[in-house]
């Protein structure tokens, strides 16, 4: 077997967990040690370098955990691995490791934790982890299939209530300042209108007339689906019973959408990134994010990949506007 150029590498999750970061702590550790490459595995993101939580895996450290949510390496916001006194201690406590390099799951936060990470001569490899898919070098990321799926199903269970009772449901759902989840679980439940921070929308004519115009025409209970970076979920429900007469609930789903097994899509998307994180390595590459352009992996300089955009596909909308009359 040819020597790898890099042969002690860490390991974190970072930032809000998504389910398929296991598959891919799996992917990352197995294909490590095939390759006769040490994994240190680093508990609570960032947090763990600081404080040396810090131990070796091994092939079984990895058991049993492909179709678990969350992150067994734990996961952490770390503000004081933002100085650059954390970023040094961390750096020092990786060396103490003999770790050259670190595998990053995460989001676009962790990026720039890793870049600064980088500047200490501890380079890393990224991997897209976050529900939110808005990570603009990736067309999808570890998380957002389950998300999705743990949304319309509890939506389809709200639907059964606000039908019997001929409301109005306001739904908020996450996504940060990206509307990714919202647009198509909006349309994937027919919800009547879908709000999301891409795009401005008019309560009244979109909202409030579309109702009034519906039910005219026999539309019984609706459904509104918003991102939790377009509205507040209750101050809409509150407005559109004002202006409509209809009664109107307000559900926030919040981190139910964040748990759950992932889905057979997203374990295979970690199994991969994990698979080619290491590969690369393995090369000697670092300093990479690694991202999917359709169904195929490529990768980007950090930097990079942090300087780009990604814009939505708004015609989600129009079809969703277009169906749920
Ligand atoms: P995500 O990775 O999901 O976008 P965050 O934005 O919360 O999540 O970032 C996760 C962690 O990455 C932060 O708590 C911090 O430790 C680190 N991080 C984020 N931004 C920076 C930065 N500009 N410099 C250094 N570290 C950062
Ligand atoms: O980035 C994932 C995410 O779940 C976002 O959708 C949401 O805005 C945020 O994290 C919630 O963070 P916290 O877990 O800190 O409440």
């Amino acid at each position: 077997m040819e020597e790898p150029a890099i042969k002690r590498i860490g390991l974190l999750t970072s930032g809000g967990d998504a389910p398929g970061m296991n598959a891919a702590i799996r992917a990352v550790v197995r294909t490590a040690l095939s390759k006769n490459i040490k994994v240190f595995g680093i508990k609570h993101g960032y947090n763990g370098m600081l404080s040396d939580d810090i131990e070796e895996m091994h092939i079984r450290s990895v058991s049993e955990i492909i179709h678990r949510g969350g992150t067994i390496l734990y996961t952490a916001r770390s503000p004081e691995f933002m100085t650059l006194q954390g970023q040094q201690t961390a750096a020092a406590n990786c060396r103490k490791h003999g770790i050259q390099a670190v595998v990053v799951i995460g989001g676009d936060g962790s990026y720039r934790g890793a870049l600064d990470l980088s500047a200490q001569e501890v380079p890393c490899i990224c991997i897209p982890g976050t529900i939110d898919n808005d990570i603009a070098c990736t067309d999808y990321t570890i998380g957002y299939d389950t998300a999705m799926n743990t949304a319309i199903q509890m939506i389809d269970k709200l639907r059964d209530t606000t039908q019997s009772h001929e409301r109005c449901s306001v739904v908020e759902v996450m996504g940060r300042n990206a509307g990714y989840i919202a647009a198509n679980t909006g349309l994937a439940v027919g919800a009547l209108v879908t709000l999301i921070p891409e795009r401005e929308t008019d309560v009244d004519k979109e909202i409030i007339a579309k109702m009034k115009f519906t039910r005219k025409i026999g539309k019984k209970h609706f459904i509104i689906i918003v991102a939790e970076g377009a509205a507040h979920a209750e101050d809409l429900a509150k407005e559109i019973e004002d202006k409509t007469g209809i009664e109107s609930r307000a559900t926030i789903l919040g981190h139910v959408q964040r748990g759950g097994a992932p889905t057979l899509r997203d374990r295979v998307a970690a199994s991969r990134l994990g698979y080619r994180a290491v590969e690369l390595l393995a090369r000697g590459i670092t300093n990479r994010v690694i991202a999917f352009h359709d169904e195929d992996l490529v990768d980007f300089d950090i930097a990079d990949a942090l300087a780009m955009k990604k814009s939505l596909d708004l015609s989600l909308l129009q079809i969703s506007d277009t169906l749920s009359v």
